[in-house]
């Protein structure tokens, strides 16, 4: 064999696109939306369009990315259990959430910073979302206000919080959400002691230019640097977020703080969805931020048993974290959760065309998702349950 040859095999075993061409046939050239067959064919555009150092910022988890991964590879542990003979002619995606008819269970979740991937930020996505009718859930860092993503949705988002650290300041944010509409208060816990992104940290020091033309302090210095003044949600407070000495008792003063309802975003455990209840949430998400929180924990969807059993069914339990095709939709919606958010997934669709590509995450989530309802014979959000699935072949 040339060396050229060993050279060139060599480098076809290290690239994960050539390693996708061999199991799953050639990469296809994308240059609009509608050429993407799934949603991950929006990943390696996403990486072609952005400055490294915002790159990392989305791919990166925790230390060695492992909670990350378990998102994925969670959803090999669980099989379909498909029936036959109903009639399949349609899908009816339809499902209630808080009195409210969605027209999918799918909803796009909050990532923080949107201008970083396409100069339109939140309201891109927000555009998209009002067109392919789905919620869309604002965080705190977004980089467009609450009342103008309002605007583009053509009605409130759900309103994501990182708790600012005084009452004061939580009290103004909270004021702020509900004079915009917003209906639902989503309190992410999952990052009270902070985080290592130790991947961000890598691809930000590989990024030639100086961060501090844009940010006020540098991603390149690694931990939780990133100061949220400027930042609209934060115009008018201190800046500083996430108070790592919270505990139960401030669910009960948020809840009476607000007319909204309450979510807590970042539920891994029973003890934790029950304690939610009994504090007063209306409903959980279980969630690991995308594997961006705590490291070597579970894939999301094998939580999703533990925390719908310990609550029941009449408490509203949301779940994110790795969804990529809608089987993995299913799968949630069968273990027993009222909704399923995407974060990474349209983020890829973002970066790489703005609102168009965003709305074709939307559509190939919502095709796939109908596809499976019919083959599983199960047409209707209702008609999935726990039948519907197995884990590692044994009923739920
Ligand atoms: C780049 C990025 C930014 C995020 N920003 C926030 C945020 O501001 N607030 C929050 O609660 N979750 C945030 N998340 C977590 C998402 O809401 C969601 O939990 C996670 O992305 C789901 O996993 P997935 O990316 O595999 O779909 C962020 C995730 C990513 C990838």
């Amino acid at each position: 064999m040339t060396s050229d040859r060993r050279r060139f095999l060599r480098f076809l075993a290290a690239s994960p696109l050539a390693a996708r061409a061999w199991a799953q046939g050639p990469v296809i050239p994308i240059t609009h939306p509608k050429d993407a067959l799934d949603v991950m064919d929006f990943e390696p555009l996403a990486h072609k369009a952005l400055p490294p150092a915002h790159w990392g910022y989305m791919a990166t988890g925790v230390d060695d990315d492992k909670t990350l991964r378990m998102n994925r590879e969670a959803f090999d542990h669980y099989q379909l259990r498909a029936r036959r003979l109903v009639d399949v002619t349609h899908a009816d995606l339809k499902t209630e959430v808080f009195g409210a008819t969605w027209d999918t269970p799918i909803y796009v979740s909050a990532v923080g910073s949107q201008k970083a991937f396409h100069p339109e930020g939140e309201v891109a996505t927000a555009r998209a979302a009002k067109a392919k009718k789905t919620m869309q859930m604002l965080s705190t860092v977004t980089s467009v206000a609450v009342e103008e993503v309002a605007k583009a949705l053509g009605t409130a988002p759900w309103y994501q919080m990182y708790m600012p650290t005084t009452w004061d300041d939580t009290e103004k944010m909270v004021k702020r959400a509900e004079a915009a509409g917003c209906p639902v208060l989503a309190w992410t816990i999952d990052l009270l002691a902070g985080r290592n992104t130790e991947t961000a940290t890598r691809f930000a020091l590989a990024d030639q230019r100086d961060c501090l033309t844009c940010h006020t302090t540098s991603p390149k210095a690694g931990g939780n640097t990133q100061r949220n003044q400027g930042r609209p949600m934060f115009a008018g407070l201190s800046g500083d977020m996430n108070p790592p000495g919270a505990t139960w008792s401030y669910v009960e003063r948020l809840k009476k703080m607000t007319t909204m309802k309450l979510l807590l975003k970042g539920i891994d455990t029973a003890e934790d969805a029950k304690l939610a209840r009994e504090y007063g949430a209306d409903g959980v998400i279980v969630s690991n931020h995308g594997g961006r929180a705590t490291e070597t924990g579970r894939g999301t969807i094998d939580i999703l048993p533990e925390v719908v059993d310990a609550v029941g069914p009449q408490f509203p339990v949301f779940v994110d974290g790795g969804f990529r095709r809608g089987s993995d939709v299913y799968k949630a919606l069968a273990i027993g959760a009222r909704g399923v958010g995407i974060g990474r997934a349209y983020i890829y669709g973002l970066s790489a065309f703005g609102q168009e590509g965003v709305e074709r995450v939307l559509d190939i989530f919502h095709a796939e998702l109908s596809l499976t309802m019919r083959q599983c014979g199960t047409p209707s959000i209702a008609q999935i349950g726990r039948a519907s699935v197995l884990r590692n072949g044994t009923r739920l």
